[in-house]
């Protein structure tokens, strides 16, 4: 039976391996009221790059350099949180997902966490299209949920060439453990940010 010989590749068993988690991020996500609320939204962005900036030094040291070309987003999350009200002195003091460092401090590691961020990208394209929507110039401007825009299909396919390059049955199991655990921490260090604010009229 030709079905059962197909080995699934690392991006596939990356797929099914964290579809729970990122089922369960993406219901806790409720774009349209973070669109209708810009301080919610900027608190948002400030635990992201809490992430990034742990993350991105890491993926550079850790990763391939082809890999990471093009594609680290810190510096645009930078630039949207100064259009909404920060200075560089004020982002440094921003909180750091220092636990973040553990999953990328391995090769395979980096590659688990580098996926998911990559990965929201493409869900990020729903985002900043609602975004878009809101009728907020300073919404419409923030770059950091949809980097790549038109380019985001070729960038992810390109990503995962390289994903496929990197698999190594050695180290396959954790590059998926790491993803897991990159989307759990995404999961608990959002989640301030993305409860809902306190009814102000209750
Ligand atoms: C921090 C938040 C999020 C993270 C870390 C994340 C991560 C990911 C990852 C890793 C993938 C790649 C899946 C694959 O291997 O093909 C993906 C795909 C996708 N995500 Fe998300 N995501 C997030 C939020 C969202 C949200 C809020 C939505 C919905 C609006 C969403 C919708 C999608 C869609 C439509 C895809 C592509 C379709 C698919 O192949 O399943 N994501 N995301």
């Amino acid at each position: 039976m030709l079905a059962s010989l197909h080995r699934p590749t690392l991006g596939e068993r990356l797929k099914a391996g964290t579809a729970t988690a990122h089922h369960r991020l993406e219901a806790g996500m409720d774009i349209d009221a973070m669109a209708a609320d810009m301080p919610r939204l900027r608190g948002l962005l400030e635990r992201f790059h809490g992430i990034h900036a742990v993350l991105e030094p890491l993926f550079a040291l850790r990763l391939p350099e082809g890999l990471m070309a093009g594609r680290g987003r810190l510096g645009a999350l930078r630039a949207d949180l100064v259009a909404l009200g920060h200075d560089g002195a004020s982002l440094d003091a921003l909180p750091r997902a220092d636990a973040a460092a553990a999953i990328a401090d391995t090769a395979p590691g980096a590659l688990g966490a580098c996926y998911v961020l990559e990965g929201s990208t493409l869900g990020g394209r729903v985002i900043g299209r609602a975004l878009a929507r809101s009728g907020d110039p300073r919404l419409a401007r923030i770059a950091y949920f949809d980097p790549y825009g038109a380019h985001a299909g070729s960038m992810w396919n390109a990503f995962r060439r390289d994903l496929e390059a990197g698999a190594d049955p050695e180290t396959d199991e954790e590059v998926i453990h790491a993803a897991n655990e990159t989307f759990t921490l995404l999961q608990s260090w959002l989640a301030p940010a993305l409860a809902p604010l306190p009814d102000p009229h209750p």
